[in-house]
């Protein structure tokens, strides 16, 4: 009974409801599955490796399962052998390189200067070459966005790290501006490491940073602007009776690092909060300061145990109305506490929302089940060390967040740069689950928006792919819905109720009501395509769970990059639609689930479906229900990102 030719092209017009651009879309539906009864025909590309790099072999296969996938299922190449590297490990702060693939030079897939350089982003922000890592101080004075980051100004592999500095107007478009902070005390001679700002009650900014010193541990610095008349903050000074802080008795000065910025208590003093760790408790240690010279232990703002060494902690307060960001000083009634953890174990930031008491230094989760480090993870994907800073000109709190490279070091060393930083977003409580935060896009990314099309109620059927035709698609910004038919949705008994994103099988993996979503950065013949796509769960109860997950295992046919399955469970409420909101910037692929509540970052690769090549599909591999798409895609202008000079 099966279609035996799985390659179907035909032409499909779409009904009045299809207008923008004044654009009547038409397009090829391409059904590369067509099943009936109990046969499926599934397109397997297989993809094999050779000392000359690959070759690909498309086979049509029979089989008697549910497991269809119009894309390689399996790779035929051996698992990569990761080796940690470890030079940030053996430094003191938690490995900032990639792991190498063993032997990635002889055997690592041949990129060669068009795919490396098409790795590079438009609308991100990045350093003009070398290395970045954790972002740093940022803050707005006098009418300029301040970003400084962790940075190694000789190559592009972690080291000789140092802050680099840079202004911009609307935290899209920058300057770089010269190094702020260089390593030339003894307290600071093996790293400038990460800090935070504070303005204090009179304008006036100080940074806190953590030094690595000649004897290879960590201190905490304190340095200032020399001039706070001017908006560029181009020189800083550090204070001469540097370190003001050294790791207290009982906790190891290789685990003492990445102070906040302060907050004001209600006894007029100000505090910070340092990540540690107790044997293997992760844990936030809180200081009182009048003057940010002189410190006082009070005590722990928060510990978990088993979640190891917390880097870069951030904590801050957000307004329960949900409606705008708060200063960090902010406390009463109207709001919930913030903790937030990077942890080094796992190279995940983790949050929860909580309630901070003032007069003790404590804070408590809202769910001890999902406590920092054990529950939410603020990017299920390749987001790191982030941090947050409010914004007092928009009243706002935005995030920032280091996204590191997935290839091998030896790539980096050939694009000569690594890391970037995933686009500022805002912070809000959602007030809606109240259990989680909103995470958006600053809304000034959308003034890179270029052409637009709309694509209106898209009946995308059971286990087929559909091109979005677009003029290109390597700089995207995507919103989507999608409703799952709901007589399916109904009628579907119990399905998958242990799915899980990271070890259900991916996009290629058919269940009743899911996977289905979009492919990004794929090629026409689908041998290298991202997806990213909701999966729902159903209990014999009848309630319904849904995830939101990011499959990289086809992103590229690269052997020598990650391809993590990154996700998970997205909050979906009573009549809302499934909504996407998708950042495609070359080698780098954000995605925004039900408003924010379930974030995830890629960092992919591709060598075919890079530069005109590039395409964007829907596709629906769910078994049981049919799924209808809107979407709204515009293309993305390049931010102006260069040198600052005195003309500006
Ligand atoms: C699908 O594949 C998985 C793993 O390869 C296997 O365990 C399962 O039996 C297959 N069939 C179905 C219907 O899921
Ligand atoms: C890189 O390889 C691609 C695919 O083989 C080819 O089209 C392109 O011209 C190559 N670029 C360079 C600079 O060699
Ligand atoms: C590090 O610098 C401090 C302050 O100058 C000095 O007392 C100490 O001896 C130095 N340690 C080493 C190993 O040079
Ligand atoms: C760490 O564990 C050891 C041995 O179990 C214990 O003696 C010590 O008190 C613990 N340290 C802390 C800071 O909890
Ligand atoms: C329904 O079933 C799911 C999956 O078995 C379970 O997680 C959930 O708690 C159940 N909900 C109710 C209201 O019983």
């Amino acid at each position: 009974m099966a279609d035996t030719s799985p390659l179907l092209p035909f032409s499909h017009s779409l009904g009045p409801g299809s207008t923008y651009s004044s654009i009547r879309w038409r397009s090829k539906i391409v059904l590369l599955l067509v099943f009936s009864g109990l046969f499926l025909v599934p397109l397997i590309v297989s993809i094999a490796s050779n000392d000359n790099g690959f070759k690909q072999h498309v086979q049509y296969l029979q089989e008697d399962d549910q497991n269809v996938s119009f894309s390689p299922p399996k790779e035929t190449t051996k698992p990569q052998i990761l080796r940690p590297g470890s030079r940030g490990v053996s430094a003191g702060v938690s490995e900032k390189a990639n792991v190498n693939l063993k032997g990635a030079q002889e055997k690592g897939y041949p990129q060669n200067d068009s795919m490396l350089s098409w790795q590079r982003t438009s609308f991100h922000f990045q350093p003009e070459k070398n290395w970045m890592n954790d972002p740093n101080g940022p803050l707005y004075y006098k009418g300029w966005y301040h970003f400084f980051y962790q940075h190694n100004p000789h190559a592009a592999v972690w080291g000789d790290i140092v802050w680099g500095h840079a202004v911009s107007r609307d935290l899209i478009n920058w300057f770089h501006l010269p190094l702020a902070i260089v390593s030339d005390e003894w307290f600071d001679i093996n790293g400038v490491w990460t800090g935070s700002a504070t303005i204090l009650l009179n304008g006036k900014i100080v940074m806190l940073y953590t030094g690595s010193t000649n004897e290879s541990v960590q201190v905490q610095n304190l340095a200032y602007p020399a001039d706070h008349n001017d908006p560029l903050l181009l020189k800083w000074v550090k204070y001469s009776g540097n370190p003001v802080l050294v790791s207290p008795p009982g906790i190891d000065p290789n685990d003492f690092r990445d102070p906040t910025t302060a907050w004001y208590t209600s006894e007029g003093k100000w505090r910070i909060t340092i990540g540690s760790k107790a044997n293997n408790t992760g844990i936030a240690l809180v200081y009182d300061t009048e003057d940010f010279i002189n410190f006082k232990l009070s005590g722990v703002l928060h510990g978990v145990p088993g979640t190891g060494m917390w880097e870069c902690v951030d904590f801050y307060p957000v307004s329960k109305t949900g409606q705008n960001g708060l200063d960090t000083s902010a406390n009463g009634p109207h709001v919930k506490h913030v903790v937030k953890t990077s942890l080094d174990d796992v190279r995940k930031d983790s949050y929860a929302l909580g309630t901070y008491d003032d007069k003790t230094g404590k804070w408590y989760p809202d769910n001890p089940e999902i406590d920092v480090g054990i529950g939410i993870m603020l990017d299920y994907g390749m987001f790191y060390a982030s941090k947050t800073f409010y914004d007092q000109d928009k009243g706002r709190r935005v995030l920032w967040g280091w996204v590191a490279e997935s290839d091998t070091e030896v790539d980096d060393v050939k694009k000569g740069w690594a890391s970037l930083q995933g686009i500022p977003r805002t912070i809000l409580l959602d007030t809606k689950t109240c259990s989680n935060l909103l995470q958006w896009p600053v809304e000034e990314v959308e003034r890179l928006r270029l052409k637009g099309k709309e694509f209106n109620n898209i009946e995308v059927k059971t286990g087929s792919v559909m091109p979005l035709e677009l003029d290109g698609a390597t700089q995207l910004d995507i919103a989507a819905e999608f409703e799952l038919d709901k007589k399916a949705l109904e009628s579907t008994a119990e399905s998958n109720v242990d799915f899980s994103c990271s070890t259900s099988g991916g996009a290629a993996q058919r269940g009743a009501l899911g996977p289905f979503g979009l492919l990004v950065l794929a090629d026409d013949s689908l041998a290298e395509h991202t997806s990213v796509y909701f999966y729902v769960a159903k209990g014999n109860n009848g309630t319904h769970k849904t995830f939101f997950c990011t499959d990289q295992s086809r992103s590229s046919v690269a052997n020598d990059v990650k391809k993590e399955i990154y996700g998970s469970y997205v909050p979906v409420l009573e009549g809302e639609k499934l909504s996407v909101r998708i950042l495609v910037d070359h080698s780098i692929v954000e995605s925004f689930a039900q408003g924010g509540r379930t974030v995830i970052t890629s960092r992919v690769y591709p060598t075919r479906a890079i530069y005109g090549a590039a395409r964007l599909f829907l596709f629906n591999n769910a078994i049981e229900a049919t799924v209808t798409s809107s979407l709204k895609i515009w293309q993305m202008n390049s931010a102006f990102i260069r040198r600052y000079s005195n003309e500006q």
